[in-house]
């Protein structure tokens, strides 16, 4: 197994790292544009290995030969949120990043699957799958699970329970329109509206729609990358693994769940194949009108992309 990522940055750096540590690739490749940076980061993670007791070899490098034949990419490049900045703010910069990333990455690595970080992130998606000419199932976003994962770390802070009984489902575009789904939001099976206050859940579901800016807000230079390249690596880890696991995903929609022509983040099942399966479950008329509005949130920014 091969992984390469792409954009040695904060997502980027601390993704090898994980992917290293977890020994999921024999290969790790770190790219980036500028000079020095991927090579000084990956011979550092290296030099790690002996103590973390990994044996998965990492080289970092600013071309795309190292790449070649990779099962796996991995699109962090591109620039960040700064306070005051939107993720659609990152739309024209990181487009033609994204366009150029994939176009290369694939040219070495024609059968690899890729996993989209790069904000906006249900169109950086899109832009990836339309420059890759890879089928739609091989091109999938990470966000939902990054936003479940900060739903679920509020609700067990909130009632005092460990994070490992806690299971929450976020579907939606990555943004102000994202769309927590309480009733689906369990603490050992119990739907979090039976465990508290109706002003409580919508307090932690406004948090988790904040989720992002309250980092960017706390470090001013840069947004989050610590659960991000977690929750990148959850979704390496269940295709590398072939795991088959049923998690939020940007997804291209045909159909279902009444959208089409678009990236949206739905559940999905994971595995070696990438999106094996888009999995529909029963929304009220509230939460599928929530979807579809988030749904043509995204669309309306994809008809404005200038590449
Ligand atoms: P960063 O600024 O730390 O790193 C970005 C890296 O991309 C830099 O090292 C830069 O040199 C590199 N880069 C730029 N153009 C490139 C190119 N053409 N080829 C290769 N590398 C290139 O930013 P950070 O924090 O790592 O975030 C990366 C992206 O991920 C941002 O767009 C950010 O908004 C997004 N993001 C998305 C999340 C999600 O939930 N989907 C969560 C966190 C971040
Ligand atoms: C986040 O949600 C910036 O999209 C990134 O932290």
């Amino acid at each position: 197994m091969k992984i390469t990522v792409i954009g040695a940055g904060n997502v980027g750096a601390t993704t090898a790292q994980r992917l290293v540590d977890k020994q999921l690739a024999n290969e790790v490749v770190l790219v980036d544009i500028v000079e020095g940076v991927p090579q000084g980061k990956g011979l550092d993670i290296l030099e790690a290995a002996p103590v973390e007791k990994t044996d998965t070899r990492i080289i970092g490098t600013n071309g795309y030969d190292e790449t070649a034949d990779s099962d796996l990419v991995i699109i962090t490049a591109g620039i960040a949120r700064k306070p005051g900045m939107s993720r659609d703010d990152l739309m024209n910069t990181n487009s033609k990043i994204v366009r150029g990333c994939t176009e290369a990455a694939i040219a070495k690595s024609p059968n690899a699957t890729l996993i989209i970080v790069s904000n906006p992130l249900d169109v950086m998606t899109y832009v990836a799958w339309k420059s890759s000419g890879l089928k739609k199932q091989r091109v999938v976003g990470m966000a939902g699970v990054l936003d479940a994962a900060r739903f679920r770390s509020f609700i067990a802070a909130e009632l005092n329970v460990s994070v490992e009984d806690v299971h929450a489902f976020v579907l939606g575009g990555h943004g102000d329109s994202m769309v927590p789904l309480p009733r689906y939001s369990t603490v050992a099976g119990i739907p979090i509206p039976e465990l508290m206050d109706k002003a409580t859940v919508d307090r932690l579901v406004q948090r988790t729609r904040d989720g992002g800016i309250e980092i960017v807000n706390h470090l001013k230079t840069g947004s989050a990358y610590y659960a991000p390249s977690a929750s990148a690596v959850l979704m390496a880890e269940a295709i590398i693994r072939d795991k088959k696991r049923i998690l939020p995903c940007a997804a291209y929609l045909e159909g279902e769940y009444g959208i089409s022509g678009t990236y949206v983040g739905v559940p999905v099942k994971l595995g070696r194949n990438g999106i094996e399966e888009i999995v529909e479950i029963k929304l009220s008329s509230e939460e599928a009108a929530a979807l579809k509005k988030s749904a043509d949130e995204v669309k309306g920014a994809i008809a404005k992309l200038s590449v």
